[in-house]
């Protein structure tokens, strides 16, 4: 029998990316869809199936073996705890439980060990995810100390509504040659801002970091703005480790972890964030040596967020779950 899945949020952009998933998959699964009201009705395919997506009730977890949250927050908040009651295990993509104590944030080349029988396993940040896909393998070798990193993030990032935006805003600005918030512009990301002056997702970066290193030591100091791109997240990282780092054993560590690639080492090329867009790994390039310190590094990195930083890996943390 083939497992039964729901996806919740199957309408929006991490949710379809999630569904092509599926459809790639050489395995077959049963699948209930759901979104919002606004949604309800809608047809998706799924391997040559067409599925109706649903409004989401109580009763819709009877029966069910996996749930995919993708629909913010609020609904995860609201719907886990019930899935969870009727036995369904779920993978969460929203931050609302992801440092909870109960619930495994996973990365699932770096530390799948970490899930247990938890029922609730939690897909980390977009933006830290990518970061320590990056960081892991150099980690392991020369611990990281502390971490400086400045992130220009895709408007798909904040999902259907501020891809409309950069989209509005842009014609807006070109058309009227005035001043929009999102037309050729760059801010700080739009989360809550805390006291300290940081934004939340910045916030995000450090403490979901500390909990999926299992290391709250490391310093870590992010600047996370929204930059005018579809999609995929750019960071430029400065990493100081304890031991000294030698660039050639760096290449090789890079190069030797599976999610990872370099981008034309040769020709000293660098990626730009559509060099990463609908790719699976996180791209590597500008590695070098702090010209000040033997134990630092510096790096670009880009990844499509809504795959690797999202739908990918929670799709890899259900694959490894089940042993595919
Ligand atoms: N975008 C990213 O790069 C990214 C990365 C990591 C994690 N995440 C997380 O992934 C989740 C989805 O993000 P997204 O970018 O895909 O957002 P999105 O494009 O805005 O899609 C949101 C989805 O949730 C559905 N939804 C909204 N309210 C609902 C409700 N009350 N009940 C059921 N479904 C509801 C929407 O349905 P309608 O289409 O009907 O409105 C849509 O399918 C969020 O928790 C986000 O934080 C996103």
């Amino acid at each position: 029998m083939s497992l039964k899945i729901a996806i919740i949020g199957a309408s929006g952009l991490v949710g379809r990316e999630l569904i092509n998933l599926f459809e790639k998959s050489k395995k077959n699964f049963d699948f209930l869809l759901f979104a919002s009201k606004n949604s309800i009705g809608k047809k998706i395919k799924i391997k040559d199936q067409e599925y109706f997506i649903k409004e989401l009730n109580e009763k819709e977890f009877d029966g069910l073996d996996f749930a995919f949250f993708a629909a913010g927050g609020e609904v995860s908040k609201k719907y886990i705890p019930i899935a969870v009651n009727k036995n369904v295990r779920c993978i969460d993509l929203s931050s609302y439980f992801r440092m909870d104590k109960n619930v495994a944030l996973v990365i699932p080349e770096i530390n799948f060990h970490s899930i247990k029988d938890h029922m609730i396993i939690a897909s980390p940040n977009c933006t830290t995810t990518i970061m320590l896909m990056a960081l892991y393998p150099l980690h392991k070798k020369y611990n990281l100390k502390r971490v400086v990193s400045s992130s220009y993030q895709a408007a798909s990032g904040g999902g259907k509504k501020l891809l409309d935006k950069l989209e509005k805003d842009t014609l807006n600005a070109i058309k009227t040659n005035k001043n929009y918030d999102y037309g050729f512009n760059i801010f700080l990301h739009e989360s809550r801002v805390n006291e300290n002056f940081y934004s939340l997702e910045e916030e995000k970066m450090i403490l979901e970091s500390h909990k999926i290193l299992d290391n709250d030591k490391i310093k870590i100091s992010p600047t996370c703005v929204r930059v005018g791109v579809k999609r995929s997240h750019s960071l430029s990282i400065n990493a100081e480790f304890e031991k000294n780092v030698d660039i050639n054993e760096v290449y090789e560590l890079l190069e030797g972890f599976e999610g990872v690639k370099l981008f034309d080492k040769e020709n000293k090329r660098f990626a730009g964030a559509n060099d990463s867009t609908y790719k699976n790994e996180v791209i590597i390039s500008r590695v070098r040596k702090d010209l000040f310190d033997n134990n630092r590094l510096d790096m670009w990195v880009v990844a499509d967020q809504l795959l690797k930083g999202a739908s990918l890996n929670a799709f890899l943390i259900f694959e490894k779950l089940n042993k595919f």
